[in-house]
């Protein structure tokens, strides 16, 4: 007896790619899709899901998060197990983490010790940016031997003097070397040292509140450093990928790159998007939720960016999810006991669950096309991180990493029922025009209607294609 075509069938809901929409029935056998259109009756035995009035669309894809994270001795919020379910309920698919090595350390034992961390507890498949923060000729050799086995991205920091910035022959070295080993850098583009300058001189004064945090990273802060690092990629000839970018100044410094013919690719996250600097206004321990590195800007420079995403001059939205909780916790870093200090409060906010259920609001709004909120949540990463064409699209040969939005059924955003393993959620009682009904990965049912039913630590370790 021959088996059936097909494992599931996610029947006549209206499929999106990055390049159109149509109505189909999604094939899929064992971990593939295997194929699109008007697939018949379903074969007897297989798993019939309706999706009519559906939109379903390729798993997302989060290129950028940080999970079980060291700080200050600990950790945060979120390990690989608490994280990626909460991805898993908001659409999410696929994580690229980073693996940090300390200071001087060879980069596969940061590597290695980052896959210990996922392997087993991870429940959506996942890649590693490698950081680096010197460039050694060792450094240089493991980068191309990483490249390799599939670590395709290296990470490196303009800010952090003290703990991860790299200075620009650092930058350039590493550079110059993704030439040769088809790597690409991605850069945390905020001047460090004026950074600091700008902290010292807030505290001395008394200036220590958490809204003083943006005051010292302001825009030109960012400005400088994303035109720097595009210069150096200029120089080295090759392309630089810039993460979390804020601000309309950083991006026109991306766009003027481009026209002189240097490939800057550029992502930005829903905080920047859907968050501004007022925020920074309430009482110290509210504020202090949104200390996040680059910090919120105000008003305009979300519609710059929005602009940027329809346009095609900014590529991917991806989270920074770093979660910490806001209220002390015992040996765990903690938000609120810096809210006299602004310079202790641990950075970075939560995104993983909410990012896809963000970007989909912005279609029902008619700020983003519906091609466009799959280009920029799953395929343009994919294609940028070496993962294309298996994830980040749907068609035959694809994992079958798929999710079906229901557009009708509305979800309010509320710490009390995220899954975060966090004390609250920057965007606390917004309600989206929308909800996450199905989730599969490979194939296989992990979320359905708010219930989890994943096996927890099935993802997989993807090594990424050369760019
Ligand atoms: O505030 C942030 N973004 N924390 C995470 C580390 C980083 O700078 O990306
Ligand atoms: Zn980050």
């Amino acid at each position: 007896m021959t088996s059936p075509p097909y494992d599931l069938v996610v029947r006549g809901g209206t499929v999106a790619t990055a390049a159109g929409r149509f109505v189909a029935d999604v094939g899929v056998r064992g971990e593939r899709v295997a194929a699109l259109g008007d697939l018949g009756a379903p074969p007897a035995g297989a798993k019939v899901v309706d999706a009519r009035g559906m939109i379903v669309v390729p798993g997302g894809i989060d290129a950028h998060t940080h999970l079980d994270m060291p700080f200050g001795g600990s950790t945060t919020a979120d390990d690989f197990a608490t994280g990626s379910e909460a991805a898993l309920f908001g659409g999410t698919t696929t994580i690229i983490d980073f693996a940090t090595p300390r200071r001087g350390e060879p980069l596969r034992k940061g590597l290695e010790a980052w896959r210990r961390k996922a392997e087993g507890r991870c429940s959506v498949d996942y890649g590693f940016h490698m950081v680096m923060t010197g460039a050694a000729d060792k450094a240089l050799r493991e980068m191309d031997q990483l490249v390799r086995e599939g670590v395709t991205t290296f990470k490196l920091f303009m800010a952090y003097p003290d703990r991860l910035m790299a200075d620009d022959r650092t930058i350039l070295r590493a550079l110059l070397r993704t030439k040769e080993n088809g790597g690409l850098v991605c850069m945390h583009a905020e001047n460090g040292w004026a950074v600091e300058t700008l902290v010292r001189e807030a505290l001395a004064r008394g200036d220590t509140q958490p809204s003083f945090h943006p005051l010292t990273r302001p825009v030109a802060v960012e400005a400088e450093a994303t035109a720097r690092a595009c210069m150096l990629a200029e120089v080295a000839g090759v392309p630089i990928y810039i993460m979390h970018l804020t601000s309309a100044r950083a991006l026109e410094e991306v766009r003027r790159a481009r026209e002189r013919g240097v490939a800057v690719l550029a992502e930005t996250c829903p905080q920047y998007l859907y968050l501004h600097a007022d925020r920074y206004d309430g009482p110290g321990a509210e504020a202090a939720k949104f200390v996040l590195s680059p910090p919120l800007r105000p008003k305009g420079d979300d519609e710059a960016l929005w602009r940027g995403l329809r346009e095609g001059s900014l590529q991917v939205v991806s989270t920074d999810h770093c979660s910490f909780f806001l209220k002390p916790r015992p040996s765990r870093p903690c938000k609120e006991p810096g809210r006299r200090d602004f310079s202790r409060i641990p950075n970075g906010a939560p995104g993983i669950e909410t990012r896809m259920l963000l970007m989909w609001d912005a279609v029902q709004k008619g700020r983003l096309s519906l091609e466009r909120f799959v280009e920029v949540t799953a395929t343009g990463p994919a294609r940028l991180f070496g993962l294309f064409p298996r994830k980040g699209h749907l068609s035959p040969g694809a994992d079958a990493d798929i999710v079906v939005i229901d557009p009708r059924k509305p979800h309010t955003i509320t710490a009390a029922q995220h899954h975060m393993s966090v004390d609250y959620n920057p965007y606390e009682g917004k309600t989206i025009h929308g909800s996450i009904r199905e989730v599969f990965l490979r194939g296989r049912p992990m979320v359905r209607h708010e219930r989890f039913l994943g096996r927890p630590g099935e993802g997989r370790f993807l090594r990424r294609a050369p760019i």
